[in-house]
């Protein structure tokens, strides 16, 4: 497959320096070209969100992320995280400039391959940045990797992306609802306490509190559909955390052929981020504290 055996076409300037491109917009991890500066910025978030994620994200997030061995000496090499991955569940982290296309993105996914941006944060951006960097994907998304069924379900998240990108944009939009409740912002229920294991939250000192502790947000049971229907914003704490429990759930609610459900779907109108449902599993209610009054989502 071209993407194990990348053809380099240039090297090109970035606003970080220059990395090689390849034809599949694979990119090697810089490694040598990090800062002292770029790993502080690592060590900084990293021993913050171990302190903070200790009994707040699920037992599989932190028990994974021990096996990779990361430290917060230096920004992980790629190669030494895929050996682990290899031989644990086949998957495989790539590095990227950034967001990657949609369809793009579906295809490493459906073939165990993860996209890690490889470049980090400036130390200004700490505690906020509009999009993934190395830490965000690495600490963040890879743990999970080593969870058989986590693991199985990014990849069949991957393939239901595909075919979702073939039926047309009304399905992707509800596709990545549900990725962005789950993988990115989900909770579990774990010995009967509400644990993180979204990517997105654990990447996120402020979020990572917030879930949890802030009355403001709703939590709410996981509901595959009812999550499809939900819009949510990139730019702000999330309104309602839908709560699973167990991976197990997530990949036999995900399993059916989803075609149908698109058909179905389409029909119904979507829901606000904020909203409680009379048909809603309600753990917690939220008082929708600090929310802006006109935000219509
Ligand atoms: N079963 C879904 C489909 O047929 C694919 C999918 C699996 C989507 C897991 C999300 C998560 O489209
Ligand atoms: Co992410």
């Amino acid at each position: 497959m071209s993407t194990q055996n990348p053809r380099r076409v240039e090297r090109q300037q970035t606003d970080k320096g220059y990395v090689p491109v390849y034809t599949t917009a694979v990119v090697e991890q810089p490694w040598d070209d990090y800062s002292a500066a770029d790993h502080r910025t690592w060590a900084t978030l990293f021993q913050r969100q171990r302190e903070v994620l200790k009994g707040r994200a699920c037992r599989e997030f932190i028990e994974n992320q021990e096996r990779f061995g990361m430290r917060a000496d230096a920004i992980p090499r790629f190669e030494d995280l895929n050996r682990v991955l290899n031989y644990t569940t086949g998957w495989e982290v790539v590095g990227v400039e950034g967001l990657l296309p949609e369809l793009e993105f579906f295809k490493h996914l459906s073939n165990r391959r993860f996209p890690v941006t490889w470049w980090i944060r400036r130390p200004e951006q700490l505690d906020y940045l509009a999009e993934p960097d190395l830490f965000h994907d690495l600490f963040g998304h890879v743990p999970l990797l080593l969870n058989p069924v986590f693991a199985n379900y990014m990849q069949a998240y991957g393939q239901g992306g595909v075919k979702a990108y073939g039926i047309g944009a009304d399905a992707l939009v509800n596709l990545t609802r549900l990725y962005w409740y789950t993988v990115e912002f989900g909770l579990i229920r774990q010995d009967g306490d509400l644990r993180i294991y979204g990517s997105g939250i654990v990447s996120s000192k402020g979020e990572s509190i917030h879930c949890l502790e802030s009355p403001a947000p709703n939590r709410i049971a996981f509901d595959m559909e009812r999550i499809m229907r939900t819009r949510y914003r990139i730019d702000t704490f999330q309104k309602t955390y839908f709560v699973i429990d167990s991976f197990e759930q997530l990949m036999d609610a995900t399993a059916p052929d989803f075609t149908p459900i698109y058909a179905r779907l389409a029909r119904q109108d979507s829901i606000p981020a904020g909203a409680v449902l009379d048909s809603d599993t309600v753990i917690q209610r939220g008082s929708g504290e600090g929310w802006a009054k006109d935000g219509d989502v």
